[in-house]
């Protein structure tokens, strides 16, 4: 295997407290990484490198572990520009409007949404996201559900079953009956291609009786548990995800105290979705009240048509140091091994021997641009699974 070696990094975050300055980040100044195939085989000072068979200079540029965005909803068609346009002239959010794009997404050809989630993987690459979840939940019936994750599946790893996204139009009068459809035959032929189940947990959605039969249900079946929780209000969704073991409950941005110590002492992850918050112009997340109760955060961008359409991890890191009270670290840290942990992944997030090279070249000395230097493009060079890709 070819040895490369990426070397006078200004400042490389490893998130590995054991490195460097010992902070959650592991900063190590003037440093290098060794790869070897898709791999990560050392970290250290440059002075101290091992020898390779190529080497890169990185040029006192700051490197980051690619970025892990744990949640977002790439497979739709069409977008939603009006509704956007209305919400931002004083019309308030209502997740009616995912309506909206499950018609689009019917009507839409197998390659229309394949295309569709390549084009934006391929934006959020570019960007220095190197693992990304994304979402059914604009199908809403058997065919078009399974459908959704198949098309996922065969872009990304980390696929997820949201079946009960709303209530389909066609169950309007029939909730009871939608929920059995999503625990029962949508399922079963959506399990197959799902490592995570979800459910959008929240009134005009599902209450919490419902979200538990669709969460139990794909236990049941192996799959992993999810939940988007508490976005529009406060609700059961943040509770259910602790006591359900999932691994993250997502968008937090309703917590009472209890929520709060819930998180705090489980292991479930919030996950915090601040392009949704600005989309629709929505109070922030607290993210200093979780990250003071001993929670886990993680940063995501939601990518979707409706709430919240960025692909740019740096954009919700520089929102959540802006306006959610973290600091730089805290943001970046989150954006990176928060998501992993989010995923309960222990291959990315990270700079260290042994994780998957996923390496982001920052045009800037410190990830702490990121924050500093909000929507100026800062990505110089991207490496997935140790193939340069940027
Ligand atoms: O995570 N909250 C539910 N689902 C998406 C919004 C989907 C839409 O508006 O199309 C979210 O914000
Ligand atoms: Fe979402």
């Amino acid at each position: 295997m070819t040895t490369t070696a990426v070397t006078h990094i200004a400042t490389l975050v490893t998130n590995d407290p054991s490195l460097g300055d010992g902070t959650p980040l592991g900063l190590i100044q003037d440093a290098a990484v060794v790869i070897d195939g898709d791999r990560v085989v050392w970290t250290g000072e440059t002075s101290k490198a091992p020898a390779t068979d190529n080497a890169v200079d990185a040029g006192g540029r700051a490197m980051v572990p690619g970025f892990v965005d744990s949640h977002s909803h790439l497979v739709f068609s069409g977008d939603r520009t009006q509704e956007f346009h209305a919400r931002m002239s004083g019309r308030p959010y209502s997740a009616g409007g995912i309506r909206t794009t499950v018609a689009a997404t019917r009507a839409a050809s197998d390659e229309e949404l394949s295309a569709n989630v390549a084009r934006y993987l391929a934006e959020a690459l570019h960007q220095g996201t190197t693992t990304l979840e994304t979402k059914s939940g604009y199908g809403l019936t058997v065919r078009d559900e399974a459908r959704a994750l198949r098309i996922a599946a065969a872009h990304t790893d980390e696929v997820t079953y949201l079946g009960a996204h709303i209530v389909a139009p066609e169950y309007a009068d029939d909730p009871a009956g939608y929920v059995d459809l999503v625990t029962g035959p949508m399922l079963d032929a959506c399990a197959p291609y799902a490592r995570w189940i979800d459910v959008f947990c929240e009134r005009g959605a599902f209450d919490g009786d419902q979200a538990r039969a669709v969460l139990t249900a794909g236990l049941a079946r192996g799959l992993r548990a999810r939940v988007h929780a508490n976005q529009l209000g406060p609700g059961p969704g943040v509770q259910l995800a602790v006591e359900l073991g999932a691994a993250s409950a997502d968008h937090c941005t309703h917590l009472t105290d209890d929520d709060l110590d819930a998180l705090g002492q489980g292991d479930t992850v919030a996950t915090l979705l601040p392009g949704a918050e600005f989309s629709t112009r929505a109070a922030w997340p607290d993210a200093r009240r979780l990250l003071d109760a001993g929670a886990t955060v993680a940063l995501s961008t939601d990518c979707n048509p409706g709430s919240s359409f960025t692909s740019s991890m740096a954009f919700c890191v520089a929102l959540a140091v802006r306006d959610m009270g973290m600091t730089p670290d805290e943001a970046l840290w989150s954006a990176t091994a928060g998501g992993a942990a989010a995923l309960r992944r222990t291959d990315v997030g990270r700079v260290t021997p042994g994780a998957r090279a996923d390496l982001v070249l920052l045009d800037a000395p410190s990830h702490v641009h990121l924050a500093y230097r909000p929507g100026v493009p800062l990505t110089h060079a991207v490496w997935r699974g140790g193939e340069r890709v940027r």
